[in-house]
């Protein structure tokens, strides 16, 4: 048997975790032979539905499962974890600016991430999923200096995700025919979902969906209001897809990527190859090493019409982080 993996997921009696915990406990996000320990945290208002989640949990028998932690500080919480799961963050209120939304939720990632910082392995791998997550990962990250930049990711890939499978559907092809799929950005509605790079079995998107209009007006538009049209469906946000995006970013970036291939993350801007500006965190297109570590794909062509979307997907970001300026902290270290 592996040496145990503890993993921390945050917002845990939410409806994502609902969908999550349960999925991770029985092998699906490391393997199935890979044994794990749960480390849930929550705000004291909600441990007694937590504590009904750990005995569904237990009721299930998983055999990879060993331990169990619930608490509502981040410090136990984080305890020597190697993955970071941050779901929980405080939903956007009825008449709430977006400007206070990043500063309540700011708040949560400045805790986390000290908390972080101080107590969880230093090569802890973080996954921001708790929204605005790009710019909570960018809080989280600059209050954790002892944990490199790079473990610090921005869930893109339920964007991605969507993006893939509504080309598939286009074109008539199965989803698993969709490659080199791409979402430039944030994870907002200024998100560019990039048809110019992506592929349907092997040949560009463009030589086989010959709808201009369809690939710049409807896909763009569908994939970047996806999570409203699924609260107007359901009354409720997406959560059993987050789930399995989720699962599907951490097996992205902690095995190889094959030759030729790369997905979407959200990931410290620094040094980039696009001339995105520098201290975001921004959807590029990435590879693994394996174990974690992600480079960026270069060389990738823009055409203007992904020109003058990734600048304002750019300037949204850059306009959040002006924003929760009074929450970054300057690294000292790099
Ligand atoms: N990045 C993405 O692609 C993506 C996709 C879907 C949802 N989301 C975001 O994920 C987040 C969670 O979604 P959900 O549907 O599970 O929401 P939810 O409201 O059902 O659950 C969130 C949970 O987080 C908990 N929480 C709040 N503050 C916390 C804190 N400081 N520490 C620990 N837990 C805390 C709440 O008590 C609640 O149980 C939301 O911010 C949502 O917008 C992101």
């Amino acid at each position: 048997m592996k040496p145990l993996k503890r993993i921390a997921v945050t917002g845990g009696a939410g409806q994502i975790a609902y969908s999550l915990l349960f999925r991770i406990a029985n092998g699906e996000m490391l393997g199935k032979d890979q044994p794990i320990a749960l480390h849930i945290l929550e705000i004291p208002e909600a441990m007694k539905a937590l504590e009904g989640v750990q005995m569904e949990l237990e009721d299930c028998a998983f055999p990879l499962l060993k331990e169990v932690v619930i608490g509502s500080d981040p410090k136990k919480i984080f305890k020597d974890v190697d993955i970071a799961l941050l779901v929980g963050a405080k939903p956007r209120g009825p008449g709430m600016e977006r400007a206070e939304l990043l500063s309540e939720n700011g708040k949560i990632f400045v805790e986390q991430g000290r908390a972080l910082n101080e107590v969880a392995k230093p090569d802890v791998k973080v996954l921001v999923v708790g929204n605005p997550c790009n710019t909570n990962c960018l809080i989280a990250m600059s209050n954790a200096p002892r944990i490199p930049r790079e473990n610090f990711h921005a869930m893109m890939r339920l964007d991605h995700n969507r993006a893939a499978s509504q080309i598939a559907r286009k074109s008539g092809a199965d989803v698993s025919d969709v490659s080199h799929m791409i979402i430039w950005g944030n994870h907002s509605s200024t998100q560019v979902p990039d048809f110019v790079n992506a592929k349907v079995r092997g040949k560009p998107v463009k030589d086989v969906i010959h709808d201009k209009d369809w690939l710049e007006g409807e896909f763009i538009n569908t994939v970047q209001k996806r999570g409203a049209a699924i609260i107007a469906a359901r009354g409720k946000s997406s959560a059993a897809s987050a789930a399995s995006a989720i699962i599907d970013s951490i097996q992205a970036l902690m095995n190889p990527t094959p030759n030729g291939h790369w997905f979407s993350s959200g990931i410290y801007s620094k040094g980039n190859p696009y001339g995105i500006a520098e201290d975001l965190i921004f959807s590029f297109p990435c590879r693994s090493l394996g174990d974690g570590k992600v480079e960026i794909v270069k060389n990738l062509a823009w055409d203007e019409f992904l020109k003058n979307k990734i600048k304002l997907t750019e300037k949204e970001l850059m306009e959040e982080r002006d924003l929760v300026s009074d929450k970054l902290k300057k690294r000292a270290q790099e």
